[in-house]
């Protein structure tokens, strides 16, 4: 695999960080996964601005233009023959050679990663065929989940919890509610109406949902954006998740309970093909 660090594409083997990298020492990074569909990358311009929002708040330097971007992107998609996968990136930063808890000048360079997987078949999936169980964790993650920082030790762990449960993932819950899975955005569907939770600094601004929000108004299907508890999602018709590296997956099961039939619903199933129907 041909990787990005730092302005070169080098094999993945010769890819280096400092270890003093404020990524590496602090999770002081932000990242955005991309994904690509018959080699074309699916809504760019939703993870550039995102970026430039989560750099922002964090008084993070760019590390390049929008336009660089782009063209990193393309390339590496190019140069590893990308159909169907991936593109993670990474910003971090950076570092002055030692470990301080104080930023360092703001005229540090910041780092910037890029690379790709490749995932033939990802958008037709045998895990979306199947549909996914959930199991509810308390979400005790920091108060900015807006921003997309790295530190991901906590979801790591509720996949975990969801593995030794016999189940694929975990829905996070704060103050009784559901807040998002540990790597997508949460919905159930009770009676025709799709329910999820309102944006705030709770949850990611999902590049995926803010698409499937605007396809399923389009095709006339009603939405609620509110709190909801595990119990509500328990008695749904159906449920499901959105991100950019699984698309719309159905979830067929929440706390062991097997929501309408147990396999995937038909909201969760039409919103998914009319997604990547959109994208390709
Ligand atoms: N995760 N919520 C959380 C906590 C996420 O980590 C993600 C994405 C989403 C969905 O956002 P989007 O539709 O923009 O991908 C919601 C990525 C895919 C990841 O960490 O791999």
């Amino acid at each position: 695999r041909t990787v990005y660090v730092n302005g070169e594409y080098l094999p993945e083997t010769e890819a280096t960080v400092s270890i003093f990298d404020r990524g590496f020492l602090f999770a002081d990074a932000v990242y955005e996964v991309t994904s690509v569909l018959d080699g074309k990358l699916i809504d760019f311009e939703g993870h550039a601005v995102r970026l430039e929002r989560s750099l922002n708040e964090l008084d993070m330097q760019a590390p390049c233009t929008k336009e660089e971007l782009l063209e990193i992107h393309r390339k590496l998609v190019e140069l590893n023959g990308i159909e169907e996968g991936l593109i993670y990136l990474q910003v971090s930063r950076g570092s002055d050679g030692d470990r301080d808890f104080v930023f360092p000048s703001e005229d540090t360079k910041p780092t910037l990663v890029l690379f790709t997987q490749n995932k033939p078949g990802l958008a037709n999936s045998s895990a979306a065929q199947k549909g996914a169980k959930v199991i509810s964790i308390e979400d005790i993650r920091w108060g900015r989940r807006d921003i997309k920082t790295v530190q991901l030790l906590y979801p790591s762990m509720g996949k975990m919890m969801a593995k030794a449960a016999g189940a694929d993932d975990a829905w996070m819950i704060e103050d009784g509610y559901v807040t998002e899975g540990t790597s997508n955005n949460a919905y159930y569907v009770k009676d025709g109406v799709i329910v999820t939770r309102p944006l705030s600094n709770d949850i990611l601004h999902g590049i995926t949902r803010k698409a499937v929000l605007r396809l399923a108004e389009e095709a006339q299907m009603k939405i609620e954006e509110r709190l909801f508890t595990i119990d509500e999602a328990k008695e749904a018709d159906e449920a499901f998740t959105t991100s950019a590296s699984a698309f719309v997956m159905p979830v067929v099961e929440v706390d062991g309970v097997a929501l309408g039939d147990g396999t995937p619903g038909p909201i969760a199933k039409r919103l998914r093909e009319i997604y990547l129907e959109e994208s390709r």
